[in-house]
Formats: structure tokens, C-alpha cells, sequence
């Protein structure tokens, strides 16, 4: 019960990453509001939550949304918590063919939303004696590959704000964190691809599927391992952690294929009939 007492704001919280952070800050004491697009998906979590979370609709890309948000948990006894983590894969396009609105508006959903949470709660955890932040960045912050170009590019600067942020209101006892999710089970991937409701299920498993083969840790990533760390680091747990990241990614981004899978043959394999 490391939350009991504590309000925290989940965005996104109405599926997949943010919905499993969200039950899991509840189950641990914590009233948690979702701040949320999707209304419907929001609500059901709140109406099994016993009353331990509330939904409000959000939408991250609008500032003054974010703000309400914000405001109407400090005026229901202040804010203890928050989690920056709604997302979406955003535009598509590689570099040389990305549009200008396209990238403004990844780059909105992804990079500005988590600053103007974290400029929006600053202030009201500092009036009453600090608090803590995480916010959702991801793999394809570290490295090509993982995610389209717009999108890495918003998660790595996600990054680099976790720890801006975090010089940056440690005068207040505010503490901010990321966390590094590799590949993670959730209706993201069928969004992005704009797979038919009736086809999500599927898709779902065979993404799983895919997911458990493509990692050192040979099961699909859920939501529920990256609920763990960000609880961790949201808790006092972690009280002498800021500025910096957890990654939970079953290994994906340890190195090369061949370093972990016996089935890969190695860079130098054929040289071994020479010797
Ligand atoms: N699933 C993965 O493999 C993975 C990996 C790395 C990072 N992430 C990040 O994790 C976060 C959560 O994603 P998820 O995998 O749980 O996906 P998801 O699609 O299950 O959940 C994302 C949630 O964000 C909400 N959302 C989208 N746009 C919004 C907006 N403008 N305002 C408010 N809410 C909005 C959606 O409605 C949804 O409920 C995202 O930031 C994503 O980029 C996911």
C-alpha cells in the first residue's frame, strides 16, 4: 500500500500501459484519475475500480485540457502523483516525406504533452512539499529500428526532458523518472496499423506472438512489467532516484541477435570450417 492517500493522474490510462498502471496504483492505495481520449474504454476501468479511479476526458494534445486535469486533482486534496504516458505511433512517413503538420502534430502528442503535464503539476506538488513524475519514453529512443522516425525521435526527447526536469525541480523535492518499455502487448500496434475492431484480437495474439521471439526473454512484454516500475519509481521506494530511466524490455535492446540466440549463427560462423 505504498500509495495510500496519494492521488496520482494516469494519461491514457484508459488502455494498455497506462490502464495497468492505473489498477495498479489503486490497488496500491492510491485515487487515481485517467485522463483520457477515449471515453468509453476510461469509464469501464473507472466503474470496476470500486470508486479508486476517476475518469476525466483528456486530450493531451490541448494544453488547457491538461490543465483542468491537473487542477481539479490538487483542488481534491492535491496532487501526489503523475504518470505522462498517453501516445499513439503518429505519422508514419520517414524523414523525406514527413510533412510539416505531421511531424508538429506527433511531436504534440508525444514530447510537448509530457512537458506541459509536467509544467502544469510542477507547481501545485512544490506548494505542498514535492512529488514524483514518470513519463512513458521508449526503446526507439535508444536506438533504429523499433518505431517510426517522428516517434523515436518525440520518445528520445522525452528522455532528455526526464532529466531536464528533473534538475530543474529538484529545489522543490520533485522527483522525475522515465521509463523505457521494449515491446509491449497493447492496441497500439493494431491502432497504428488500422486494423478492423473485429480483426484486433487476432492481431493481438500474433503481435504477442511475434513479441515473444523478438527479445532475450522469451515471453511477449505486458503491461503489467512496465505498472511495476513505474509504481517503483513513483513510490518512495525510489526516493533517492531522479534524473534518469528504467528499462523494461526483456533484453531487446542488449545487443546483437547473435549475443543471445544460440539459433543465430554468429558474424564469423562460416570462418570455423577454415580453422
Ligand atoms: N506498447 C509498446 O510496445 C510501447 C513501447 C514503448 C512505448 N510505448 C508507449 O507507451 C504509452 C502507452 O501506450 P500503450 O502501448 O499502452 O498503447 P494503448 O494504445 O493501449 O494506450 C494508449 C492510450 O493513450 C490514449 N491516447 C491517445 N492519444 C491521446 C490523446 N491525444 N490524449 C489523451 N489520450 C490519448 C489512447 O486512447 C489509449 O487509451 C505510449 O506513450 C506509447 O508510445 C508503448
Amino acid at each position: 500500500m505504498r500509495f495510500q492517500g496519494k492521488r496520482a493522474v494516469v494519461t491514457g490510462g484508459a488502455s494498455g500501459i497506462g490502464r495497468a498502471t492505473a489498477l495498479r496504483l489503486a490497488e496500491e492505495g492510491a485515487q487515481v484519475w485517467i485522463g483520457d481520449v477515449d471515453e468509453t474504454g476510461g469509464q469501464e476501468v473507472a466503474d470496476t475500480s470500486n470508486g479508486k479511479i476517476k475518469f476525466r476526458r483528456c486530450d493531451v494534445t490541448n494544453a488547457e485540457d491538461i490543465k483542468a486535469l491537473i487542477e481539479e486533482v490538487d483542488a481534491a486534496g492535491g496532487l501526489d502523483v503523475l504518470f505522462n504516458n498517453a501516445g499513439a505511433g503518429g505519422a508514419k512517413e520517414k524523414i523525406d516525406e514527413i510533412s510539416p503538420d505531421d511531424w508538429d502534430r506527433t511531436q504534440n502528442l508525444l514530447l510537448r504533452s509530457v512537458a506541459l503535464g509536467i509544467r502544469y503539476a510542477a507547481p501545485l506538488m512544490a506548494k505542498r512539499g514535492g512529488g514524483a513524475i514518470v513519463n512513458t519514453s521508449s526503446v526507439s529512443a535508444l536506438g533504429t529500428g523499433y518505431a517510426p522516425t517522428a516517434y523515436s525521435t518525440a520518445k528520445a526527447g522525452v528522455l532528455h526532458l526526464s532529466k531536464m526536469a528533473a534538475a530543474d525541480l529538484a529545489k522543490d523535492n520533485i522527483r522525475v523518472n522515465a521509463v523505457i518499455p521494449g515491446f509491449i502487448t497493447t492496441n497500439i500496434f493494431t491502432r497504428h496499423l488500422e486494423i478492423p475492431d473485429d480483426k484486433r484480437d487476432i492481431a493481438n495474439q500474433m503481435i504477442a506472438g511475434a513479441a515473444a521471439m523478438a527479445q532475450p526473454v522469451k515471453r511477449a512484454g505486458r503491461p503489467e512489467d512496465i505498472a511495476a516500475a513505474v509504481a517503483f519509481l513513483a513510490s518512495d521506494d525510489a526516493a533517492f532516484i531522479t534524473g534518469t530511466h528504467i528499462l523494461v524490455d526483456g533484453g531487446i535492446t542488449i545487443g546483437t541477435r547473435q549475443s543471445w540466440d544460440p539459433e543465430m549463427p554468429g558474424m564469423f560462423a562460416a570462418l570455423d570450417a577454415l580453422a
